[in-house]
């Protein structure tokens, strides 16, 4: 058993490792630079070496083949990323990433072992949390539990300052997610109501939408498209990530790129002026896809801005301009500024592990799901047994009858609604395939009888958010079951060094 509980933020653009120490003292581990976080990049100097965190950034402009960034936003996919002649998928390359936080967690610690509670976006399916927990595993944590990002940041709020009878809303705008939760807080007990977002929204796409708006304006000027040179390219992405930063507090800020290409005629520089009012144009659609979402929530829960005591602003993307003035024009004064918004959640991690571990008493919470899981029916519809935001541990039972008397398999097909963001939802995975993931399919059959043969199909969600799914002859008593997991080929990466 590890001396200190664990908290992990794996997160698309930094990542963070914290312990609870005695007194409740909550220390982050730095990294191998002196920074309270590592970049969640990893570099490969040859098929047998890696390099993660600063070191890592820095070579993504040079060698971008070889640097792979964004992870977080390929968990659960089949997306495979080829380095040195090797295909590797992003549970793989997390892995690699967890290492290093092994790594870095022994290091300070003098640890061996480390029993860790890992946060992922509340927004994110259960294919997406397996992957980061199966990934976890193979690097060596023992995962005690996977917690939603946004409740991580209220625990940790609450416990600084037990708070009673807060209607408190999180939001989490981090690299590449956004989650946004409503919570209810009491002196010992903490509720999540309700959880909304996208993974499909952060702040990267605001480097993205600025790097190409350049890009379109150096094309117009000289008519050579950056684009097609990712060198060149990565750096307006560099700059444009940096002008955003500048403007969270200066009124404009100057992008400078010496020797951006060369042209027969010589070298071509890129030096252009931003401002907070051209940056606003620029990623208005952006905001407007926040707003959406933000807006969906509070509708769906029927709870107005008023009613909403206390606004948490989480994630680095957070202090980006104009999502701040959406927040505070939204939500005026209950805005909290007391919050460091990119640590609270590992601090959260760190505490929920304390309170796993009976370290801070009879402390109650409860978090919920976010997707609406069910099965795939006779005529390819969906059909719900568990509703999103149900609170768990849960367990659901539906009771269900074959098609017709002469069937005695059946195709247990489980599927969760919508992936990427709340606004899109369909009750057709055949029409709208997108909009659904496929956790898990298996055959079962049933016993022949003479009476009507029914089987019931039981979601169970444990406390660390692991989905067993259970099939049950009703007749005959007998049952299947299929726990939803993630696996990591670690032999694959076993020799790979990590730096
Ligand atoms: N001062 C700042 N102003 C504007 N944006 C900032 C600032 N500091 C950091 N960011 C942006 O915040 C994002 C990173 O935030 P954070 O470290 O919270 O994300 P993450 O945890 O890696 O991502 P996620 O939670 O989505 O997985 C980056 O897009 C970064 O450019
Ligand atoms: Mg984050």
């Amino acid at each position: 058993m590890s001396r200190y509980p664990v908290g992990i933020d794996f997160g698309t653009t930094n990542s963070m490792i914290a312990i609870f120490k005695e007194k409740g003292v909550i220390e982050v581990i730095s990294s191998d630079s002196g920074k309270r976080f590592l970049p969640s990049v990893i570099y490969f100097k040859n098929s047998k070496e890696a390099v993660t965190g600063d070191n890592a950034r820095s070579m993504q402009m040079l060698e971008s083949e070889n640097t792979i960034s964004n992870v977080k936003r390929y968990m659960g996919s089949d997306k495979k990323f080829s380095i040195y002649g090797q295909e590797y998928t992003s549970a793989e390359l997390a892995t690699l990433f967890f290492k290093k936080l092994k790594g870095l967690h022994k290091d300070y610690t003098g640890d061996e072992t480390a029993e860790a509670v890992i946060t992922v976006p509340a927004y994110f399916d259960h294919l997406q949390r397996e992957a980061v927990r199966a990934s976890a595993q193979a690097a060596g944590f023992e995962v005690s539990a996977l917690l939603n990002e946004p409740t991580a940041a209220a625990i940790y709020y609450n416990n600084i300052g037990k708070k009673e009878n807060e209607l408190c809303l999180v939001f989490d705008l981090g690299g590449g997610t956004l989650d946004i939760s409503l919570i209810e807080l009491n002196k010992d007990c903490l509720k999540v109501i309700a959880t909304g977002g996208s993974t499909r929204i952060g702040g990267v796409d605001f480097d993205v939408a600025v790097a190409d708006y350049l890009n379109d304006e150096f094309r117009k000027l000289h008519g050579i498209d950056l684009k097609t040179d990712p060198i060149a390219y990565q750096q307006l992405l560099f700059q444009a990530e940096k002008a955003k930063m500048e403007l969270s507090s200066l009124n404009e800020t100057n992008l400078v790129i010496p020797y951006i290409t060369i042209t027969p005629k010589g070298p071509l520089h890129f030096k252009m002026e931003l401002n907070k009012q051209l940056f606003g144009k620029i990623t208005e659609p952006i905001i407007q896809g926040i707003r959406e979402i933000t807006e969906e929530l509070l509708r769906e829960n029927n709870i107005k801005p008023e009613d909403i005591s206390r606004v948490l602003p989480v994630g680095g993307a957070s202090r980006i301009c104009n999502v701040r003035a959406f927040v505070e024009s939204l939500f005026g004064s209950s805005v909290s500024k007391d919050l460091n918004p990119e640590e609270a959640v590992v601090c959260g991690a760190a505490t929920n592990a304390a309170m796993r571990k009976g370290l801070l008493g009879d402390r109650t919470f409860f978090d919920v799901t976010s997707h609406n899981m069910g099965l795939e029916d006779d005529n390819g519809m969906f059909e719900i047994i568990m509703r999103k935001n149900e609170p768990y541990p849960v367990s659901f039972t539906q009771r269900f009858t074959t098609a017709s008397e002469d069937i005695n398999d059946i195709t247990v097909h489980v599927l969760q609604d919508t992936a990427n963001s709340s606004l899109n939802v369909s009750d057709s995975p055949e029409n709208d395939p997108e909009f659904f993931v496929s956790l898990a399919k298996f055959n079962f059959s049933v016993e022949n009888v003479t009476e009507e043969k029914l089987i019931d199909i039981c979601f169970d969600i444990d406390d660390s958010g692991i989905v067993t799914v259970i099939a049950k002859d009703v007749n005959s008593g007998r049952e299947a079951d299929f726990t939803l997991k993630a696996t990591v080929d670690s032999d694959k990466i076993a020799d790979i060094k990590i730096y």
